[in-house]
């Protein structure tokens, strides 16, 4: 008997190592694409003992996540007590029905185990007249010092424009009360002139800001921890195939331009490629014209599980995550592109009208329901209105407030100035008596406090991204010290969120609802667990990286009958 065992075990090990030749690499997990959700599940993987490969088809690390606010959906997390909020879990399902029990696990293993760490905001949930609705369950990235990625801080791609001041300078949303406001305080200066000596010396030394906020934070730490854990990365390669042989276990990889390699992934491939973004098949069931997805996320990901028999099941009532834009078209003819989420669009003495010199929104309403209504109005193009104080004091999308210049943007025609209402109006091409009035209305509007048209300032959402120096209503302020100044805006999209079916642990499943053997999807590539609503901020990141935890769980957690 005995003997019996040890033959079997030879021919055994002789399979495998008969099969490995044929592999160029080998791994237990290959995962493709390096956003939120991707690098969750490297991350996890690896930590808990498995061999990892993270493919990315673009120069950069961090895809959208890059982008992104880094913000986190997490309800029922720990941090909501720091800022005074009692959510219970009941309270969490009631407001949606999944079951999102492993958010808070992810959250408390990440800060435990790895450099991820997170920190409360009391933003309200995004319906928070919905019951069950709280606040602080979005959580923001600590902001992180590049310096300890080395050179390697170079791989991370580079945040929006507008997003970063001077190319790469980036800034934490709880130091920019202090960065806007420069001259107004001895300790303001100090610290602002800190920051730009510090970013200078980055330039030198890394050629590029090192002090990483929002969803550049968020990658750098998890690019960090994962390079820790061993972690391989290839950037620049992208699977060709995944069902070489009938198996998901074998990739063809085209390898940094160089001929394909034969890697193969022992426990599973994980899609994290970032979604249908900027395919075309998403044009076919999504209505508009602009997106701020990077140009590498065209669905590969669902191409390759559909390819390997997923089922992609019926668009959900929204497709993606909407935002209005603005648009800066370059000489080049390149595109630069500026969602607008809250910073701006929700301050006080600021209005968006329609091409026809109207509002037609409250303007303080959070991104996907102010797109949603420019959908349903059928509005292509509206302009974001503020006057001079505004300007200063807030920054209208890649116009930064003072001190920074704005000169190159009106000359772009990013921005478009007038000394009066009426010179603005007809820079606008829409009608100047119209604009004159709206501008009048809403300024009385605005010094009584009170919004009869859109009841902007109402609820609490509003309020937490108004001002609360402006008196008598923080989200209302008048539109009146001239020059004036409008920036055109597109609804577009930041993501696009139909993708392909998985059960709770991120398997892609079949039509029949059975999982295809080690073959996970997560992020933008798998259906939103949302189903298109979108609760709170953070709506994206915080399931793509909570699946992306599920994954590597059920990875770890996978009998393979092909191991040693
Ligand atoms: C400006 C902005 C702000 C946002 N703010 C927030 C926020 O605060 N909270 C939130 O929840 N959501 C936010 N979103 C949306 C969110 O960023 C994305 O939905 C999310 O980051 C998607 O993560 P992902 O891991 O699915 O994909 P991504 O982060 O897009 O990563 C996918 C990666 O896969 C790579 N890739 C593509 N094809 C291949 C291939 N064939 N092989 C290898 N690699 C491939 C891509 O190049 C990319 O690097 C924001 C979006 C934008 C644009
Ligand atoms: C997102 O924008 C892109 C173009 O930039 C467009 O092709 C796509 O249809 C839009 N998708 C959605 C869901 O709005
Ligand atoms: C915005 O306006 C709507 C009515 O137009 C109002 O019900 C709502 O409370 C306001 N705020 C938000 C966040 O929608
Ligand atoms: C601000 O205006 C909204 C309507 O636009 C109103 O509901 C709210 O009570 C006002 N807030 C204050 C503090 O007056």
């Amino acid at each position: 008997m005995p003997q019996l065992i040890l033959s079997l075990s030879i021919a055994r090990s002789l399979i495998v190592s008969s099969q490995a030749a044929r592999f160029d690499h080998e791994y237990d997990v290959v995962v493709v694409g390096s956003g939120c959700s991707g690098l969750t599940t490297a991350l996890v993987a690896a930590k808990k003992g498995l061999r990892v490969l993270v493919l990315e088809k673009t120069d950069f690390l961090g895809g959208t996540t890059a982008f992104s606010g880094g913000g986190v959906w997490i309800p029922h997390n720990k941090h909501q007590e720091q800022i005074g909020v009692q959510d219970s879990r009941q309270e969490a399902e009631r407001y949606m029905h999944e079951v999102l029990g492993t958010c808070p696990k992810m959250v408390d293993w990440m800060e435990q185990y790895t450099a991820v760490k997170f920190k409360p905001v009391p933003l309200p949930d995004y319906h928070p007249s919905k019951p069950g609705a709280s606040v602080g369950r979005t959580l923001l990235t600590e902001a992180f010092d590049g310096r300890k990625l080395g050179s390697r801080v170079k791989e991370i791609r580079y945040p929006i424009r507008g997003y970063s001041a001077f190319g790469s300078m980036q800034a934490d949303p709880a130091d920019l009360p202090i960065l806007t406001a420069p001259f107004s305080s001895f300790r303001n200066l100090a610290f602002g002139s800190k920051k730009i000596a510090r970013y200078l010396l980055d330039l030198v030394r890394y050629g590029k800001g090192t002090e990483l906020a929002n969803g550049n934070a968020l990658v750098g730490r998890l690019f960090y921890s994962a390079l820790e854990a061993g972690v391989d990365f290839w950037r620049n390669s992208a699977p060709k195939s995944t069902t070489e042989g009938g198996s998901v276990e074998s990739l063809m990889v085209s390898r940094d331009g160089g001929p394909p390699v034969r890697v193969r992934a022992l426990r599973g491939v994980v899609l994290a490629s970032g979604g249908l973004g900027r395919s075309h098949v998403a044009e076919k069931f999504v209505p508009h014209e602009w997106t701020a997805v990077p140009r590498g996320n065209v669905g590969d990901g669902i191409l390759l599980a559909e390819a390997a028999g997923a089922h992609l099941p019926p668009p959900n009532e929204q497709n993606a995550i909407f935002a209005p834009m603005s648009l800066l078209h370059r000489s080049d003819g390149t595109v630069w592109r500026y969602p607008h989420f809250s910073i701006d669009r929700s301050k006080p003495g600021s209005l968006i009208v329609s091409r026809d010199g109207k509002r037609f929104a409250n303007e303080s309403s959070p991104y996907q329901e102010f797109v949603k209504t420019m959908h349903a109005k059928h509005i292509k193009r509206a302009f974001f209105i503020g006057d001079s104080v505004f300007l200063r004091k807030y920054g209208m999308g890649m116009a930064l407030p003072w001190p920074y210049p704005i000169g190159s943007l009106l000359r772009h025609g990013y921005l478009i100035q007038g000394r009066t209402i009426r010179e603005l109006a007809r820079k606008m091409e829409v009608d100047e008596t119209t604009l004159e009035n709206t501008v009048s209305h809403f300024n009385r509007q605005a010094l009584a406090g009170k919004d009869d048209d859109f009841h902007r300032g109402e609820n609490i959402y509003d309020r937490f991204y108004g001002d609360e120096r402006v008196w008598p209503n923080t989200s209302l302020a008048a539109c009146a010290k001239a020059p004036f100044y409008a920036l055109p805006l597109v609804p577009g999209n930041v993501s696009i969120t139909w993708g392909v079916e998985t059960n709770k642990d991120a398997q892609v499943v079949r039509a029949d609802g059975s999982p295809i053997s080690g073959l996970y999807a997560v992020g933008c590539d798998q259906n939103t667990v949302m189903k298109g609503a979108y609760p709170g901020g953070g709506s994206s990141i915080g399931p793509g990286m909570t699946f992306g935890f599920r994954a590597a769980e059920h990875l770890v957690a996978v009998v393979t009958t092909k191991t040693e």
